[in-house]
């Protein structure tokens, strides 16, 4: 990334300060000091604007939020680099408001090996920026068969375990990565689809798929699996995450797992919580993704269990695919669809219809993310390391996926309206983004 210039003193003055994980929603100054958060307070900066060398930024009206923290986005280095790669990746997710940021391992080669993940962690420290935690995978070359090195693999920086894109379906080699997560103080995320049932699949299966004579993936591909690993969670006590939560038996599962005291949690992807499979005509595969959009009732559930913290976080699933390659007919396109860069400006529209409060929502990209993957939560303390979002919630404006700094745009939010704007990240206590104005 261009080094961007951090000014030694920089002042926020009379901006709308919201960190739920303090409680904490008033109107405040804010210094930043050599990258850390000094002041906080009403009016805790009168007066500083003469300061020599400060940048003063007059942000009234504006939100102050904690950096934001995603679990799951695929930057596709190594091996697949046209279509992201960990420069791109991280540039796209400082526009987001991104602070942290986990890669998921299916790269080629896979993130199966502690020099990939030490690969992975140096080039996003020489470049700057959100730092980057990757995600290594569960079965070597994501194939199902043998289990990582686990412990290797955490020593060398990973965060987290996932075949994300294949599902763990021996129950026996997912019961022994949940023993060895519980060992390691680590989360297995599992990506929940039967493949048997789901081969041929291009589209959720429902009455829309049926109509279309397009072959569909039955929910319940994702709910036995969700229902056979929470068995597994009883009997290991290993910490277990579902990846992309996409129907209404998952939340359900979730919630009663949790109110029995397993170590259980999940995510959810705003497309899976705005979109249905009423969006697709089966000509357009922007809308292809894994799991599929589903129907109105699956969305309610994801929402209620959002707002009802069932689902702690939400997770973009970031997953560029190239232009030509979504082209292609359905049966042929890749699944996946890019959307870190525009998230709070899709996601405050549930906000403002009053489905679940900001504080949660702030809670769902920040402290929730960092819980999982045991890292410090980025906060709106004093004496912290600044990782922050500094948001506009002000214009509306229809997405112009042309502006996107990923290296791909496979979005079908193209055109659709978003309410507010990233204005600056700091990542790391530097500006890693600041909104210029196209
Ligand atoms: O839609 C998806 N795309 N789902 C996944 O699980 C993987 C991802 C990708 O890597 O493109």
């Amino acid at each position: 990334m261009e080094p961007k210039k951090s000014p030694a003193w920089l002042v926020l003055r009379q901006v709308r300060a919201v960190d739920p994980s303090r409680g904490l929603d008033d109107t405040v100054d804010v210094l930043i000091e050599a990258g850390r958060v000094v002041r906080i307070g009403r009016n805790a900066c009168a007066g500083l604007e003469s300061l020599a060398g400060a940048r003063v930024i007059d942000a009234a009206g504006k939100w102050l939020l904690p950096g934001f923290v995603e679990v799951h986005a695929h930057f596709r280095e190594p091996g697949f680099e046209y279509k992201e790669d960990i420069e791109s990746g991280l540039k796209a997710s400082a526009a987001g408001g991104y602070a942290h940021v986990c890669a998921m391992p299916n790269t080629r080669p896979a993130n199966d090996s502690p020099s990939v993940t030490r690969h992975m962690i140096e080039r996003a420290h020489a470049l700057g920026g959100p730092r980057l935690y990757p995600i290594a995978a569960v079965t070597q070359g994501l194939k199902g068969e043998v289990l990582t090195d686990m412990a290797a693999l955490k020593a060398a920086g990973a965060v987290a375990f996932s075949d994300d894109g294949r599902c763990v379906t021996s129950s026996e080699l997912m019961r022994r990565a949940l023993q060895a997560a519980c060992a390691l103080d680590v989360a297995v995320i599992q990506h929940a689809e039967d493949h048997a049932a789901t081969a041929t699949a291009q589209m959720h299966e429902g009455d829309v798929s049926r109509r279309l004579g397009i072959p569909g993936w039955p929910r319940q591909a994702e709910d036995s699996i969700v229902a056979r690993d929470l068995e597994l969670v009883r009997a290991t006590r290993g910490r277990y995450h579902v990846a992309h939560a996409s129907t209404r038996g998952t939340v359900e599962l979730v919630r009663r797992a949790k109110q029995q005291g397993l170590p259980v949690s999940a995510e959810a992807a705003p497309h899976h919580l705005l979109l249905t499979d009423a969006s697709i005509d089966g000509t357009d595969a922007r809308y292809k993704v894994n799991p599929p959009l589903r129907e109105e009732d699956d969305v309610q559930a994801l929402r209620e269990g959002l707002a009802d913290g069932t689902i702690e976080c939400v997770a973009t699933d970031h997953a560029p695919h190239s232009a030509e390659e979504k082209l292609l007919p359905m049966a042929k396109a890749p699944p996946g669809m890019v959307g870190i860069e525009f998230c709070l400006p899709l996601m405050i529209g549930l906000v403002e219809e009053g489905v679940l409060s900001l504080a949660r929502l702030v809670d769902a990209l920040t402290a929730a993310p960092a819980r999982l993957i045991g890292i410090e939560a980025p906060a709106l303390r004093e004496g912290v390391t600044a990782n922050l979002c500094l948001f506009d919630p002000a214009p509306r404006y229809a997405l112009d996926e042309r502006s996107l700094h990923s290296k791909s745009t496979n979005t079908p939010f193209a055109g659709r309206p978003l309410t507010g704007r990233v204005q600056m990240c700091l990542a790391q206590g530097a500006i890693a983004y600041e909104y210029d104005g196209k």
